[in-house]
């Protein structure tokens, strides 16, 4: 039986961390583009680097707080327009493509998302390494582990200081495109802004018929959710993805 078995480094059900985690964040910072939505006030990718570290590394990864980015979101925070928005549940990639197409933006082109976007981190208590092996799974172990909070975290940021139009796009082949639990629908739906409106699209994907739709249960339950906060909503169902893209 290996070392790493007894020191219980295996013990969790989600992903390791991303192997090169602060090499990957280094790289990212450093060639983050200045330019056009970062008004970046000139950043320090070594002191960025550290200060993602620290939130973590060493402590037990169940115990996320809010409280131990800080720092890191004081160093790292950046702006992207308020009123060119785009959320996602269950559809990172084509909601990535779709934002880059239109000139909108989602978490992922700020600097903070670009850091940590697809990357797996999580530290252990009396040890100075990330733990590659297992970081804990949000159902299966806890909720507030560190991948979970940081997201979390971002999300209401993000979602708090929208304006004018936001855009949400939602997985139409699945039974409940909305999912109360989801972050879009925890965190996201519940911090929007009185003033603002929400778009949400519902596209299925290729080869899936449609399976909810804007008059569907889970949609009715945003619907809900928003106009408790007088936030105006939109919907359009039946899309396919090449409609929704753009190209017929
Ligand atoms: N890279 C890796 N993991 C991510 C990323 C990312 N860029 N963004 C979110 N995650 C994590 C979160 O823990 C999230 O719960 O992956 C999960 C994706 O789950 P989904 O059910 O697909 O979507 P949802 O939970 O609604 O989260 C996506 O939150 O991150 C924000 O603005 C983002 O609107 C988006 C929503």
């Amino acid at each position: 039986i290996h070392k790493w078995y007894h020191s219980g480094l295996n013990r969790w059900h989600g992903l390791g961390s991303t192997a090169d985690f602060q090499k990957i964040i280094q790289e990212r910072c450093d060639t983050y583009p200045q330019q056009i939505w970062s008004y970046s006030r000139s950043r320090n990718c070594q002191e960025i680097k550290q200060a993602f570290m620290s939130a973590f590394i060493s402590k037990d990864p169940c115990k996320a707080t809010k409280e131990d980015y800080r720092r890191l979101i004081d160093l790292a925070d950046s702006t992207v327009p308020c009123n060119k928005r785009v959320l996602w549940s269950k559809t990172k990639e084509l909601a990535g493509e779709y934002a880059k197409v239109r000139g909108l933006v989602t978490l992922e082109d700020t600097l903070l998302g670009s850091l940590a976007d697809g990357l797996s981190w999580c530290g252990e208590p009396g040890s100075s390494d990330l733990n590659t092996w297992s970081c804990p799974d949000w159902k299966k172990d806890c909720r507030t582990n560190y991948l979970t909070v940081f997201w979390e975290v971002l999300s209401e940021r993000f979602a708090e200081s929208a304006c004018g139009t936001v855009q949400v796009v939602l997985d139409g082949s699945l039974e409940n495109a909305f999912n109360e639990m989801s972050i879009f629908g925890r965190v996201e739906a519940p911090n929007l802004k009185p003033v603002v409106t929400l778009q949400a699209w519902l596209v299925h994907d290729p080869g899936k018929p449609p399976r909810d739709s804007c008059s569907g249960s889970s949609i009715m339950k945003l619907k809900s959710i928003l106009s408790e906060r007088n936030v105006r909503f939109i919907c359009r169902d039946n899309l396919s993805r090449d409609e929704f893209l753009g190209r017929f």
